[in-house]
């Protein structure tokens, strides 16, 4: 059958992030599209700490079973998303000071987490977004407490609990010429203490005319010169105007009828599709073009409907960044990246 993964299969993994919704298979036709066009999941909020560690000595393992268990029935490859993040942080973990509390902390959530899908998960997301956009490391409060230690103590941790899977570093606007540089710093730094590092995740959150393809072109070289595995991690197109910057705006609003936030409400008009495929055809070519790099590509949802940016960075606007529209129907865009085989 023609499928991405079909598609792709020779060249890298291609994957999707799952909802609950997704998980627990409260659609067939979902279902079906999930298992017949990818290969790859990644857990898109289920293993973050706030949910999967809502209290200090409670985890709640429910819905992660149910997603590795709907990994392994679709014999994919099952990515898990995310250790060591500042955000979807529950209180007890954001509230530690002391820093024999925070290192406790630390090693209990990594090392109960990996251990208990040691051999079943093939690949976490250790840390994720520590690195500001000009290149520092972000005032977390794992920075706060423990210092630039907490980066590569993670990586130990996980690796002590599961010696045979893949290890990643993950973060957004990781095209940016400077928090380029600040990540291949913090990555040496890891390596240099001998710790094990196996892959950098890019997460791919882009839009129409940014970033640039060389851009992208040059991070995926400078990432695999590091001698780790390079994977785009949560890829999707926005194709509305970025409300940064525009006058007025206030991000934590609704725009449900202003026309400069919400320029395509009901429909995504065909010289948009037009637009949103050569923006697909142009990153699916340099993705070929580095597929000795690349070890997976994986879109930030299934389809429109579902996709995290209606809600961000503004609540209620209707974006159209993914291969599959709001009734589950192909895109221009997916023919088109289809048609790059
Ligand atoms: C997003 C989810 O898609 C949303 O459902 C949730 O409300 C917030 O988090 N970077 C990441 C992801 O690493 O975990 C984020 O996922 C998107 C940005």
């Amino acid at each position: 059958t023609v499928s991405l993964k079909n598609a792709f299969s020779g060249d890298f993994y291609i994957g999707t992030a799952l909802d609950e919704s997704q998980i627990e298979e409260k659609d067939p036709k979902v279902t079906k599209l999930i298992s017949t066009e990818f290969n790859a999941i990644t857990s898109e909020n289920i293993m973050k700490s706030m949910f999967v560690h809502p209290e200090k000595d409670k985890f709640n393992f429910e819905t992660t079973d149910k997603y590795v268990a709907f990994g392994k029935k679709h014999k994919m490859f099952i990515h898990g998303h995310t250790l060591i993040w500042h955000s979807q942080l529950p209180k007890w973990f954001s509230e530690i000071k002391d820093s024999a509390e925070m290192n406790a902390a630390l090693e209990n959530h990594i090392t109960t987490i990996v251990k208990k899908y040691k051999g079943q998960i093939d690949s976490w997301d250790v840390v994720n977004e520590a690195v500001n956009d000009d290149g520092s490391l972000r005032k977390s409060v794992f920075l706060k407490v423990l210092g630039e230690d907490f980066i590569a103590k993670s990586f130990q941790l996980a690796a002590a609990a599961d010696p045979k899977v893949d290890l990643y570093y993950n973060d957004y606007s990781m095209t940016n010429p400077a928090k380029r540089e600040g990540v291949i710093r913090m990555v040496k730094k890891i390596q240099e203490k001998g710790v094990k590092i196996d892959g950098i995740g890019m997460q791919g959150h882009w839009h129409l005319d940014s970033p640039k393809i060389e851009e992208i072109e040059k991070s995926i070289i400078a990432y695999s010169n590091l001698g780790v595995k390079v994977s785009i991690t949560e890829l999707d197109v926005s194709v509305l105007p970025s409300p940064y910057g525009l006058q007025g705006a206030d991000v934590s609003q609704r725009f449900e009828n202003n026309e400069k936030m919400n320029p395509y409400p009901k429909t995504l008009p065909d010289s948009m599709q037009v637009k949103l495929a050569q923006r697909y055809n142009e990153i699916f070519k340099l993705f070929l073009k580095h597929k000795d790099k690349i070890s997976r590509v994986t879109f930030w949802g299934v389809n429109d409907s579902q996709s995290w940016l209606n809600n961000f960075p503004i609540r209620g606007r209707t974006d159209y960044p993914l291969l599959f529209d709001t009734n589950l129907e192909p895109k221009k865009a997916y023919y088109q990246v289809l048609s790059l085989k």
